[in-house]
């Protein structure tokens, strides 16, 4: 029994991006625009997209029939957050401005530690709320598909609470729990090996009881070296895991390299890399997930989008949601930020936040893109695809819908 969708002024399809992976450089046929069609949905899926008069209703048993008056947009995907934490490093802000950088900070004992300690006081309930919350203003702004990682638990007990938090979280936005442990070293551990092999031995049951089903290191300079990601990343995907990295945010570690030789879902942040690494990137099936709203709150260089879509690399945005680096859940402004600071067109600013958000979470042929077979998550806007990502004002959603049912806004 299928539901269909009319009364749609254009459909934003993102079919010809997805043709060529999203990869770049994308213009304004690659949105694939469907203009006056209905949509058919069944069972959660997109089965047809097309002129009315032409819709095989003998084939698609109609069951109910929606008048969406608006623009259809595929909903966006946001693959990079931090989602579960408590307190703000409001201070720390502050700071950074007056000109402390962001490790010396983390080396006062201050940075993702200061986070750690207040997530570890907040009890399992305060943390499904408060995340219900945070979904709930992700789906406001069109958002269907969230990533949420763990790691500010630094403790097996306290990633735990942390996993089963998002598990637990009742909300109808599509989450995707990966397992951020390697996030810093445990304030338990004296050595970054000890405290790996502690996590190692949990990941079979961190997987088998579907609390992440990706992994993630924080490879960085005064954090995990390349070389204990490698062996720690190899050991998770043994059990299956899907691998993501920190890579080459504050310094250049190679680890976009490691994210190449592990084929790993995605490599994000990627501010230093080398003009020979993109080149490796475009060539490989990493998505490099772009995070600007960091850059932006630690004065950081934005990464060479500009560079990295030319030469063919699968890109996507994200918030980055988190208390230090990147405290803001604004799509808006992640895409002004792309446009503006990274050069991107506006049809590569959609494909990112869609079709490269599903690349990095391993959702591609599943979501992403609005066409016969993929999920039906979308949303309904009054605005045309090019007033997007211009002002700074809330993007206006008249309905979100996920497997074809619609969501409440609001307040959730
Ligand atoms: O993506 N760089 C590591 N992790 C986060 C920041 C975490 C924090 O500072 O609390 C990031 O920027
Ligand atoms: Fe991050």
């Amino acid at each position: 029994m299928s539901v269909l969708f009319r009364d749609i002024d254009e459909i934003i399809t993102m079919e010809s991006a997805a043709q060529i992976e999203g990869r770049g450089p994308l213009r304004e046929e690659h949105l694939s625009i469907q203009k006056k069609k209905v949509m058919v949905c069944d069972q959660g899926h997109v089965v047809w997209i097309g002129d009315l008069k032409k819709l095989p209703r003998k084939l698609y048993k109609i069951k109910k029939e929606v008048t969406l008056k608006g623009n259809v947009y595929p909903g966006f995907i946001d693959c990079h957050t931090h989602s579960v934490f408590m307190g703000d490093r409001r201070h720390e802000f502050e700071q950074r401005n007056q000109g402390v950088s962001y490790q010396e900070i983390a080396r006062l004992g201050g940075g993702i530690l200061s986070t750690v300690k207040a997530t570890r006081l907040g009890k399992p309930q305060d943390l499904q709320q408060q995340l219900k919350c945070r979904l709930q203003s992700f789906v406001n702004q069109g958002v269907t598909s969230v990533e949420i990682k763990s790691g500010y638990g630094l403790s097996i007990q306290e990633e735990l609470k942390i996993l089963k938090s998002i598990q637990n979280c009742k909300h109808p936005v599509k989450t995707s729990a990966t397992f951020l442990g390697a996030h810093a070293l445990s304030p338990e551990f004296s050595s970054y090996e000890a405290y790996l092999e502690e996590l190692k031995k949990h990941l079979p049951r961190i997987y088998k009881e579907g609390l992440a089903r990706r992994i993630d290191i924080f490879a960085e300079d005064g954090y995990f070296s390349v070389e204990q990601a490698k062996g720690y990343l190899r050991e998770a995907q043994k059990i299956g895991f899907d691998i993501t990295v920190h890579a080459d945010q504050l310094t250049r570690t190679g680890a976009a390299r490691l994210a190449i030789e592990l084929q790993a879902l995605s490599a994000d942040h990627l501010i230093r890399v080398n003009d020979s690494d993109i080149k490796e990137l475009a060539r490989s099936q990493v998505t490099c997930v772009l995070l600007p709203a960091s850059d932006f709150y630690i004065h950081c260089p934005y990464p060479p989008a500009r560079k990295m879509i030319d030469a063919g690399c699968k890109v996507a945005l994200s918030t980055d949601f988190n208390p230090g680096t990147s405290p803001t859940q604004n799509m808006q402004f992640i895409g002004l930020l792309a446009r503006v600071q990274m050069r991107m067109s506006l049809p590569e600013v959609f494909s990112a936040l869609t079709i490269g958000g599903a690349g990095a979470l391993g959702f591609t042929k599943k979501r992403g893109v609005l066409a016969a077979g993929y999920e039906a998550d979308f949303f309904v806007a009054d605005k045309n695809w090019d007033e997007f990502f211009y002002d700074l004002s809330a993007i206006p959603i008249s309905s979100v819908w996920i497997n074809g049912q619609k969501i409440k806004l609001g307040d959730g």
